[in-house]
């Protein structure tokens, strides 16, 4: 089958893309951001917004996968117009294309966080989802494109699945969520802190996991229907710093109780029975199992396992630094850190980011745009002197991107000489002090 995947570079939807090529599919990743991991599906770099480029690359595809969103609540708190407008616009180009290129289906990427108004304590896909108050500007846009998608349906026979995903963990996880936060605290001897009892519970669901009961909802027993995709049991807060505190034997792993948040959601059952009725699809591995796996992934893959000096970086040729990342990828290494002479820290590359950047660029602003995946906002070294210039390209690359990170340091022929992360450059700037990247970040 010809599937396209929107937001197939994104945590989730990278797992999904290789489970399906996997499965044999023929898959194309559509999404804004390049892909981070290697991968052997076709990608095309598009937004969701642009509705003639999603009919383009949507002609002969038989299903979408449509899992492109804002879904970080913070960023969209902070930009609810642009993020409502992904979400939910997005959605319905999504169906549009589909509708126009007569698609088979379009299986969209929702949560159980829909279920968010309910005051029952257990749900199903049957339970009513309070639409009036939705609790988040999140909520609202999932809502509302669950909505698009039944429309689409009865209006225009576009065939729908949706996958009401609950809270995943596992390779890949987005850095914001509960799981790698804990265990980069830990890993970085630093207390995991809880609040109140820590009782508050969710079904987190391994992400290899919902990433089969997506493909399981290819299935035509589907079409047009709403599934649960729940982790298979209730684990509080308290459960996820004890596992890891049990797992993570190298460390000596402190959990502090801080006073009980107001308001704290305490969790609600959500049942997924459906799907295994239908679909024949249940979780398989146990939070224990999942958190085994993810450690284990985390510690080879997001640690900083490979050390590679500034001067190799310096030489400017791209042949060197292809050498170095070469390297790292041979030890199958995301993440390289850059130091100089006195083992000091100087930055932070990521593997896939700067391969693409070597490999596909052309220019020095095309290898920033590949590897930085926005516009170059690039500062001369000597602008470092000037805080104006530096607060005015900071703020810029701030408002353009919440994910970009990076500042490239140019020196007057355009070499890059080194990656500075933006935080950093911020602190310094506010402290007035020199530029000096001190802290090891697990980014
Ligand atoms: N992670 C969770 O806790 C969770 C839970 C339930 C549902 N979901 C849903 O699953 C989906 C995937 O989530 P994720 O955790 O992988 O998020 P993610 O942020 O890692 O991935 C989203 C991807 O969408 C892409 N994207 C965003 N805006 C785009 C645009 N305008 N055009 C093209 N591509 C765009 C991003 O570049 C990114 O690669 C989302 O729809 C999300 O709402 C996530």
């Amino acid at each position: 089958m010809k599937v396209l995947v929107t937001g197939g570079s994104g945590a989730i939807g990278s797992v999904l893309v290789d489970k399906l090529l996997e499965a044999g599919h023929e898959v194309i990743n559509f999404d804004k951001d390049n892909p981070k991991y290697q991968c052997q599906a076709a990608y095309i770099k598009g937004n969701i917004l642009d509705l003639s480029k999603l009919i383009e690359v949507t002609l002969n595809v038989d299903c979408i996968y449509h899992l492109a969103a804002e879904a970080n609540v913070d960023i969209i708190k902070k930009n609810p117009i642009y993020s409502t407008e992904v979400n939910t616009l997005g959605t319905i180009n999504v169906l549009e294309a589909a509708r126009i290129n007569k698609c088979k289906r379009v299986l969209y990427a929702s949560t159980d966080w829909v279920y968010g108004s309910t005051t029952v304590p257990e749900v199903d896909e049957n339970t009513p989802l309070y639409p009036p108050a939705p609790s988040h500007i999140y909520m609202a846009t999932k809502i509302a494109s669950e909505m698009l998608c039944r429309n689409y349906s009865e209006l225009y026979g576009v065939r729908y699945t949706i996958m009401r995903f609950g809270i995943p963990y596992g390779p890949r996880s987005r850095k914001e969520t509960v799981a790698p936060l804990f265990i980069s605290k830990a890993l970085n001897g630093e207390p995991i802190t809880i609040h109140g009892e820590g009782e508050q519970f969710r079904q987190f669901i391994y992400v290899e996991d919902l990433v089969e009961g997506c493909i399981a909802c290819l299935n035509e027993k589907a079409e047009n229907e709403i599934f649960n995709l729940n982790g298979p049991e209730k684990v509080s807060v308290k459960r996820i710093a004890e596992t890891i505190k049990k797992l993570i034997k190298e460390k000596e792993v402190k959990i502090v109780q801080l006073p009980a948040r107001e308001g704290d959601f305490k969790g609600r059952l959500v049942d997924s029975s459906k799907a295994y009725r239908l679909l024949g699809w249940k979780p398989k591995h146990s939070y224990e199992e999942g958190m085994k796996k993810y450690i284990k992934w985390f510690m080879e893959n997001e640690m900083f396992m490979k050390i590679i000096n500034i001067s190799d970086l310096m030489v400017y040729e791209d042949q060197t630094v292809r050498e170095a990342l070469q390297a790292i990828c041979n030890g199958h290494i995301g993440m390289a850190l850059v130091v100089d002479e006195g083992q000091k820290l100087k930055g932070i590359i990521n593997d896939g980011d700067v391969r693409w950047g070597l490999v596909e660029g052309k220019s020095l602003e095309d290898k920033v745009v590949k590897f930085m995946n926005v516009d170059p906002i690039v500062l001369e070294e000597k602008d470092l002197a000037d805080k104006e210039i530096i607060e005015k390209k900071v703020l810029a690359l701030q408002r353009k991107t919440e994910t970009n990170r990076f500042i490239p340091i140019v020196d007057k022929n355009k070499r890059i000489i080194k990656l500075v992360l933006c935080s950093d450059l911020i602190k310094a700037l506010s402290n007035g002090e020199p530029l000096e990247v001190r802290q090891v970040l697990i980014a």
